[in-house]
């Protein structure tokens, strides 16, 4: 490691290993590690060919020339080829039994359930594109969703997508300024939305903020909106309709768009943790390509299963692992709307019995937070139709992902930790339930035909257990092609930070076996007397404690060792908060990984900050930790009162 480019520092060890349980390797989709391998192999021997071959799975109306164009950092995938989105997640299973399969379950908060086939779904979204085509909406426009998790969002989706609409999902918990921010900066011609939704008991009105936003968006022609709660809102003549009316109005016939391999299809907005969103855009072939192939290899989805991925469609989970990916497979997928903790913190547990979910897929934010809740929930319910469980979002602690394994798997569910971001479209670096061995904290290793490295800044490949930065060498299929509006950044903020690669943003580690362990973000790394760290590292070896729940460190500066690490802490339920608790934390901290890593100060708090998609906003906590006056943007921040109570905790 040269001194001019310090390196992150690993210090974590885990030992423990799962092989695929005997059972789920016999019936999965890819059960031997001999097809595997081969996969690996045709893959890293000729990508475009392997990748051209898996795109044979989807429907083409013409074939593409050329399978990949591609000149430093813009990718043109299948160029030439012609496809619909929604044709393949829509009219493709229509011809076969599945057409009367269910394709969405959907339960709302308050209880109310609907479901609709594959047929009905196919009628929703061709009404729709009607809808949209009469409100003047034309191949190649946008149109902003800004909506509750109810099943007109996928609808909404899929129409874009069935008209070449390109569609920018706004999350239904931002601000009108957030709104009005992203839907000027798409240029924006029609707003959906809804009068509004139902979180934790409570109605969250959406329609007022959209008035709101709407006051300052000269794009935007109109506005259609769904009648979720019936609460009365205001109605701008002209401008406004209700969607079941507009329904009712056109026909169900409307035939998918071919569009190009490259056409847009979504602009999704991600906040990073400063600066202006950024608008990362996909497009269409691609895309697909990657969501539909890894819903299939990691989730193992059959025909009879039932799939829940609990992320909200705002994020690129549920673009991804609610919408496109399961539906181009011809998944059975359940919705719920709202809180897992309404009416009380059994409604996930709840869902899964009385739904017989078998693919469940979450966050550690959520997992984190079931811990706390304590195991008493889960353990009211039958949770037995499980057979696989999957993690997304940040680095799992490796006693989090135990938890997951024994109080929700039974120790019967493989796990699949999975790496990706809203800029790579799909998911990079997982386990193949059927074939994977797994080790609690680590996303395993790259799929085929995703080149991952770790590297210095300086572009070199570190050595085995040696921290790094993640990088990937080679463009995918479902990578973005561009920030909307600003192809600079683009390229200075993805390939340029080290040359020739794609930079992720994250640290990380690879094993002598091959596994990559996720560190944490870079901006996030701590830097101790001229040791950087990771910050996963040390919060697991706190989570490791048995009266921990969730942890997350920062740096404070400090004279003499450049920094001291202060790390928030939250307890499981039962545990109590004292001073002999935090020494026994520290030389906890100290025996599991070394006393480089031993946090200075401890604090204990109820709630960590986090933001809307539930990642813990270590930014915040840094100002917190450093003056005690937090400066910087908290627009993203999901429950302002944490903060609020980390300040009083601190008097
Ligand atoms: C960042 C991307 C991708 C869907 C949801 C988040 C972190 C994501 C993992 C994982 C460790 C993870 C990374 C990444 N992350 N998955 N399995 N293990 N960290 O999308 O909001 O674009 O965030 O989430 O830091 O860069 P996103």
């Amino acid at each position: 490691m040269s001194s001019h480019t310090p390196n992150i520092e690993s210090l974590q060890h885990e030992e423990r290993v799962f092989p695929p349980p005997e059972q789920f390797r016999q019936s999965a989709r890819i059960g031997s590690l001999e097809d595997y391998e081969s996969l690996r192999a045709e893959a890293s021997a000729s990508p475009e060919t392997f990748w051209a071959r898996m795109a044979e799975e989807l429907h083409w109306f013409k074939k593409w020339d050329t399978v990949l164009e591609w000149t430093l950092p813009h990718a043109k995938w299948f160029v030439g080829g012609k496809l619909n989105i929604s044709y393949n997640c829509l009219d493709r299973h229509l011809q076969s039994a599945r057409r009367n399969k269910a394709a969405i379950i959907w339960e709302g908060e308050p209880g109310e359930q609907r479901t609709l086939t594959y047929q009905q779904l196919h009628s929703q979204v061709c009404r729709f594109a009607n809808v949209l085509k009469r409100s003047g909406v034309e191949t190649g426009d946008r149109v902003a969703l800004y909506m509750p998790l109810i099943p007109e969002l996928a609808i909404a989706m899929l129409a874009c997508a069935r008209i070449g609409a390109t569609h920018s999902i706004v999350f239904g918990g931002f601000s009108a300024d957030s709104l009005k921010d992203r839907i000027n900066d798409a240029g924006c011609k029609l707003v959906v939305t809804a009068d509004g939704g139902y979180r934790r008991g409570s109605e969250i009105a959406l329609k007022p903020t959209v008035d709101e936003a709407l006051k300052h968006t000269p794009t935007v022609k109109g506005c259609v909106v769904v009648r979720r709660t019936g609460t009365r809102i205001h109605m701008e003549a002209g401008r406004d309709h209700w969607w079941h009316e507009l329904m009712e109005t056109v026909d169900a016939k409307c035939p998918a768009e071919e569009l190009d391999s490259e056409h847009p299809l979504y602009i999704l907005y991600t906040s990073g943790t400063t600066g202006k969103p950024k608008g990362i855009l996909h497009t269409t072939g691609g895309y697909l390509l990657q969501a539909h192939l890894t819903t299939k290899w990691i989730f193992d989805i059959k025909d009879e299963d039932i799939y829940w991925c609990t992320a909200d469609i705002g994020w690129v989970t549920g673009h991804s692992y609610v919408v496109y990916g399961p539906l181009s497979n011809g998944a059975t997928v359940l919705m719920y709307e709202g809180a897992p903790n309404h009416p009380e913190p059994d409604r996930f547990w709840q869902i899964i019995e009385r739904h017989g979910v078998n693919i469940f897929y979450t966050a550690p934010t959520a997992i984190r937070a079931f811990i706390k809740w304590g195991e008493q929930w889960p353990l009211k319910h039958d949770l037995s139709s499980l057979r696989l469980l999957g993690t997304v979002g940040e680095p799992i602690n490796p006693e989090a992902w135990m938890w997951y394994r024994e109080i929700i798997g039974k120790g019967r569910c493989p796990i699949v930790d999975t790496w990706w971001q809203t800029e790579t479209g799909a998911i990079m670096i997982s386990p193949l339930p059927g074939v994977t061995a797994t080790k609690p904290g680590s996303a395993t290793k790259p799929l085929p035909g995703i080149e991952v490295d770790v590297m210095t800044k300086a572009g070199e490949a570190v050595g085995a257990n040696e921290g790094g930065y993640l990088v990937i060498k080679r463009p995918w299929p479902s990578m973005l092609r561009t920030i909307w509006g600003d192809d600079e950044r683009y390229q200075q903020q993805y390939w340029s930070e080290i040359e020739g690669v794609y930079f992720a943003g994250d640290g990380a580690r690879r094993d002598a076996d091959g596994y990559f362990w996720i560190m944490g973000r870079v901006d996030d790394v701590i830097n101790v007397s001229g040791h950087r760290l990771g910050t996963a590292e040390v919060e697991s070896a706190l989570v490791s404690h048995e009266a921990v729940a969730e942890a997350a460190v920062v740096a404070r500066p400090d004279e003499i060792k450049g920094s001291a690490i202060v790390a928030f802490v939250t307890l499981e339920g039962q545990h109590k908060t004292s001073d002999a608790l935090k020494e026994e934390l520290r030389k906890h901290v100290t025996r599991e990984i070394g006393s480089l890593a031993r946090p200075d100060e401890i604090r204990f708090t109820d709630a960590l900050p986090k933001t809307r998609s539930g990642k813990i906003m270590r930014r915040l906590l840094r100002e917190l930790a450093t003056g005690g006056a937090v400066r910087g943007d908290t627009t993203t921040l999901e429950d302002f009162s944490v903060l609020e109570k980390l300040r009083a905790e601190e008097e």
